[in-house]
């Protein structure tokens, strides 16, 4: 697509804070698409930043908003609204028991801090673990237990923060499951076992939490076999832990059901909530039993910040669950995701470029290679054909970094209809044949 001239303005006076940003400026957006400033529209298929589940601009949302304006919109943090109260009890209704008791936060990053904050004080330890390739945010805790992206130049991260192995089974950190033996259970969720042990060899430092997501989305969309977060959940536990489950991308049905922790049968101690909860607006939430925030609050816990409990973004996070569970939206991610991932498995029978394609729901992952023996990583073809894509009307993200993967990572809302889907499918197949064609010329 042409770069627009004002990007001119954005080169002099915005700081780069990703490595490239698109050429185009947007106008507007409706539902699964966004259209530039000359009225060319790109099918967004990482629904904005993996918050406009419901799709962008959703009259539900553009009600609320306008419904707060008329309202409230801020008010001090000791006062509350209709709108935060009924927002909490909502979550509390949604979520399984016992967790029924939340604060009303602004970004995923803050609702990290403040669960582990929560978990450090809970238990007197400060220790958190989390996953290798996971994605928590960048404020300074959260950064810390993120080892995706943004460790290196900053200094040093919080003391007492550990990492365990992420259980990408592509590349299996073990070695497990790379020439497997044929007939062996082909994970036996070893990188966990042996990742436990040798953070518990630490006997001086026992843990506060441990924090996982559901899928490790901005690591490549690595999805943990079945059970992994039960068990996650059981060695935390018997350490004496407490279990934070990141659902910022996943909460509210991205994996086909309301919560992604449901799908491994366990109640975490503390759910976080975020993007998805405010479809394009910032809103987020950290969840706790009554139990863990009476000893919290006999600890002497404090949170106060410019935006808690704001009312405006509560009625949004309204709109948003309404839509989510009138529309029964997790059960359409399912149904989608399966039309999503069959259209995928089809093109990697042709296109050697597809290594694997893993997720679940409506969080798909395609992980581009050059080989498929050595699973060389696609990154530069890779790189060309999610430009290739751009330049057809279709707008999806690649993940790279440290765990030189290449991964398409494919997060449509859930309000997206098979046509799109459809589109979409057919824009990946032309990209590829021809970011392959040009290879080889
Ligand atoms: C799983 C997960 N947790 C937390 C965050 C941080 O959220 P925020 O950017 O709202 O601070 C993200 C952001 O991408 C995320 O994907």
């Amino acid at each position: 697509m042409a770069r627009d001239p004002l990007m001119e303005l954005a080169d002099r006076h915005l700081i780069r804070y990703v490595p490239g940003f698109a050429p185009f400026l947007v106008e507007r957006a409706r539902g699964s698409w966004v259209w530039d400033r000359d009225g060319n529209r790109v099918l967004d298929f990482t629904s904005g930043q993996i918050c406009s589940t419901i799709g962008h601009n959703h009259p539900r949302i553009v009600e609320a908003i306008r419904s707060a304006c008329d309202r409230v919109l801020h008010l001090n943090s000791w006062m509350l609204s209709e709108e935060v109260v009924r927002l909490a009890a909502r979550l509390a209704e949604l979520l399984p028991a016992p967790l029924s008791k939340a604060i009303i936060l602004n970004t995923g990053s803050e609702a990290n801090e403040i669960a582990m904050r929560i978990a450090k004080l809970a238990t007197g330890r400060f220790r958190v673990a989390g996953l290798d390739q996971s994605f928590h945010g960048l404020t300074a805790g959260a950064a810390s237990v993120t080892w995706s992206v943004g460790r290196s130049g900053y200094g040093p991260q919080l003391p007492g923060t550990v990492m365990i192995p992420a259980p990408y089974a592509y590349r299996c950190p073990v070695k497990q499951l790379d020439g497997g033996v044929p007939g062996c259970d082909p994970c036996d969720r070893s990188c966990l076992e042996r990742g436990f042990e040798a953070l518990l060899a630490d006997g001086d430092a026992p843990l506060a939490a441990t924090i996982a997501e559901p899928v490790l989305s901005a690591g490549g969309v690595i999805d943990p076999p079945p059970g992994y977060l039960a068990r996650l959940a059981e060695l935390t536990r018997a350490s004496g832990g407490l279990l934070i489950v990141d659902e910022a991308q996943t909460g509210f049905g991205r994996l086909g059901t309301m919560f992604g922790f449901e799908q491994d049968g366990i109640v975490p101690d503390i759910v976080t909530v975020s993007k998805t909860l405010g479809g394009g607006l910032p809103i987020a939430a950290t969840i706790i039993s009554p139990e863990l925030e009476e000893a919290i609050v006999a600890r002497g816990f404090v949170h106060v910040t410019s935006h808690v409990s704001d009312p405006l973004p509560a009625a949004v996070g309204l709109a948003v669950i309404d839509v989510v569970v009138g529309e029964r939206l997790p059960e359409r991610a399912a149904a989608m995701g399966a039309r999503l991932r069959a259209g995928l498995d089809e093109l990697a029978t042709r296109h050697p470029l597809i290594g694997d394609v893993r997720g679940r729901g409506l969080l798909v992952g395609v992980e581009l290679v050059t080989d498929g023996v050595t699973r060389e990583p696609a990154d530069d073809l890779g790189a060309l054909a999610t430009d290739a894509c751009l330049s057809r009307g279709l707008s999806m993200n690649i993940v790279r970094h440290v765990g030189a993967n290449s991964v398409w990572r494919i997060a449509p809302p859930l309000t997206v209809s098979e046509d799109e889907i459809d589109l979409a499918l057919s824009i990946m197949d032309d990209s590829l044949s021809a970011v392959v064609a040009s290879a080889a010329v």
